[in-house]
């Protein structure tokens, strides 16, 4: 006499246990962030601006965006530092985001150009531009 054939193991099997993946959900504490207009990064990596001045740049940011009435509205901006783009050169570098404007040789006073024209005017400051991503059009 034959046996009968064993019932396929993912038939017979109970359920995985949900516990696992609702304990590693519930441990992981979900970030925060204020509501935004626009994000500026500023790469602070070795190979574009490496004599600190992006550093020295962020690190301005603080008072020319609070001064500029960028640090709280609408029209708000959030910066972050990032480590590198992948451009290494001709920097300061920075990125306007949702916009897809990218910036070159961002020294102090063309940064207060992109605060004035284009954070606060919503115009790109097209002499300092490098690159426009696919966002651009939105502006
Ligand atoms: S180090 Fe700045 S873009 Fe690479």
């Amino acid at each position: 006499m034959t046996p009968a054939p064993s019932p396929a193991p993912e038939a017979s099997a109970p359920p995985a246990p949900l516990a696992t993946t609702a304990n590693t959900t519930t441990a992981v504490v979900r970030p925060r962030i204020g509501s935004y207009r626009r994000h500026l990064l500023v790469c602070t990596g070795p190979r574009c601006a490496p004599e600190g001045e992006a550093q020295t740049l962020f690190d301005s940011l603080g008072d020319k965006l609070k001064a500029a009435g960028l640090h709280e509205g609408d029209l708000r901006v959030k910066r972050s530092r990032v480590g590198c783009f992948a451009a290494c050169k001709g920097g300061p570098v920075v990125c306007v985001q949702p916009d897809g404007t990218w910036y070159y040789n961002v020294t102090p006073g063309h940064m207060d150009r992109i605060v004035t024209e284009h954070l606060v005017g919503g115009r790109v400051v097209q002499e300092l531009v490098f690159h426009q991503g696919p966002s651009g059009a939105a502006l």
